[in-house]
């Protein structure tokens, strides 16, 4: 069992998405005491803009193949991911390798099964399906293209107050623990 933790804020210990995939990585390795984790931290680490040459260096992408659970932190960003993430995301979603498209045209996911939780973590307040809202519903589709059904988690409105900075913290951190085991 191998546990990929990525995350990709700027704001070090202040980060709410930081503290989701903590809080998540805590809950698993809890459960399963023999687990190998990987940590992956983009903003220590960035990866550059992705390039045709990097599409030769595979370490993210088998890093990624690698874990049965992964754990992504997704801060809003000017309403999507941050481009550290971005960066991340272009190296593992790769026509041939990790989806394809069927004779109908249809995405294929190629990944197998893996479990996947993302802590998103947002400024305001967004309803599903609202026009701004590129975190989500970008990570939802992207990881379907893999075959993946992410699981979410969120702390929502955490620049509205202090107060709803704690309601959205509490929401996450409670989401994370009705996480199933
Ligand atoms: C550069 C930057 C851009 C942001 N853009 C948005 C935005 O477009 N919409 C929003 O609701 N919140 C926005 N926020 C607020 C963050 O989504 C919020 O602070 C969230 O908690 C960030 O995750 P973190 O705490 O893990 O860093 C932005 C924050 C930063 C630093």
């Amino acid at each position: 069992m191998t546990i990929l933790k990525i995350d990709s804020s700027i704001t070090g210990e202040h980060s709410v998405s930081r503290q989701l995939t903590a809080a998540a990585l805590a809950k698993l390795v809890a459960e399963q005491p023999g687990a190998t984790v990987v940590v992956r931290d983009l903003v220590v680490q960035p990866l550059d803009h992705v390039t045709l040459a990097a599409f030769a260096e595979t370490d993210v992408l088998d890093e990624f193949l690698a874990a049965d659970t992964v754990i992504l932190g997704a801060p809003m960003y000017n309403f999507g991911i941050p481009s550290q993430l971005k960066a991340w995301i272009d190296r593992v979603t790769i026509a041939g390798t990790t989806f394809r498209y069927t004779a109908d045209g249809r995405p294929e996911g190629l990944v197998g099964d893996k479990r996947v939780i993302i802590a998103v973590s947002r400024g305001g307040f967004y309803a599903e399906g609202a026009a701004l809202e590129h975190v989500e519903t970008y990570l939802k589709g992207v990881f379907a293209f893999l075959g993946i059904a992410p699981q979410f988690v969120h702390a929502d409105g955490i620049a509205v107050g202090p107060e709803q900075r704690e309601a959205g913290i509490r929401n996450g951190l409670s989401e994370v623990g009705r996480l199933a085991a």
